[in-house]
């Protein structure tokens, strides 16, 4: 029966590709949306990261420059920036799908020199004009897209000399969860209603996204490899986590009955996470600035 199940798993895995039922950028949106007013959790534990790719000495044009915050979420890089850039004729364009996100963005930033837009990046970047950009941020995002098209529109819109700053996950990120869901699958073949690209767009290690960039003709200024464990009382907390930081966005797609399915997800992070009377995860992330 398991080897039944497992072998149907496949085929719908395989049908479900074929078909495109995949997890697509309105599902992260909404994803996004339920995550946004619990996000800054997340960023309480990992701006530390996210400051390390700020970088304002590196960006070209520091009296004016032209910045775009690429998926800006609730706009905590946009906000370190314009504290960091005193100057009036600094203009940050900040785009991200989420109207929550943004939203609560917009309450927290109120200087007239930042722009915000709702909008799915792939078609942001698409009517952007070539060289219109001095620095370009993306935070914890890039895996939501396909990095090529990201990488090349990148380097059409930024200046020459302009910038492009990144944070992202990288292969090896929490730990043992890419299985936890292939394994439910398998046992539930008949709800799965979805899958997810994103485990295949994160980069291996520096030396990948290294070669991402200069494949698209960009010269890397700076590459580091960073990690984080989180770790908490009761599975319970550690799911809740993940859910609520936008750890496991796109995974609410994946099966018809998401309830039913959680509880057996949490099951298994009892079972595969109780290190030392805790429950530990770990967010491995490589951060990187490139040059045009
Ligand atoms: C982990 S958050 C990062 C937010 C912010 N960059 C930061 O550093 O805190 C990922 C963001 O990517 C956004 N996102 C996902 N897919 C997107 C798309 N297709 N277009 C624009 N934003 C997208 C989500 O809405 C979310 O706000």
């Amino acid at each position: 029966m398991k080897v039944i199940k497992s072998l149907f798993s496949y085929l719908k895995i395989i049908f479900l590709y074929l078909t495109g039922k995949s997890v697509k950028a309105q599902d992260y949106k909404n994803e996004y949306n339920i995550v946004a007013p619990t996000y800054q959790n997340w960023l309480n534990r990992m701006k530390k990261y996210t400051d390390q790719i700020i970088r304002t000495d590196m960006i070209i044009n520091k009296e004016g420059p032209l910045i775009l915050d690429f998926a800006c979420g609730t706009g905590y890089i946009t906000d370190v920036l314009l504290k960091e850039l005193p100057s009036k004729s600094v203009k940050i364009v900040a785009v991200d799908i989420s109207d929550k996100m943004v939203e609560i963005a917009k309450s927290n930033i109120t200087d007239k020199r930042c722009e915000f837009i709702v909008q799915d990046g792939n078609l942001f970047l698409q009517d952007e004009s070539d060289e219109k950009y001095d620095a370009i941020y993306c935070g914890y995002a890039l895996p939501y897209f396909n990095h090529k098209k990201v990488i090349k529109h990148f380097y059409r819109i930024l200046k020459k000399g302009g910038t492009t700053h990144f944070i992202l996950n990288c292969k090896g990120t929490l730990e043992g969860i890419h299985e936890i869901y292939i394994n439910t699958m398998k046992k539930h073949p008949s709800e799965i209603a979805k899958i997810l690209e994103i485990s295949y767009q994160l980069p291996k290690d520096e030396n990948d996204i290294r070669s991402w960039f200069e494949n698209h003709s960009f010269q890397t200024l700076f590459t580091n490899t960073v990690e984080e464990f989180v770790s908490f009382n009761k599975a319970e907390d550690l799911y809740l986590w993940l859910k609520q930081t936008g750890a496991l966005a796109g995974t609410g797609c994946f099966f018809t009955d998401n309830n039913e399915i959680e509880k057996e997800i949490i099951d298994e992070i009892v079972k595969k996470y109780y290190s030392q009377k805790s429950y530990i995860i770990n967010h491995r992330f490589i951060l990187a600035i490139f040059r045009k």
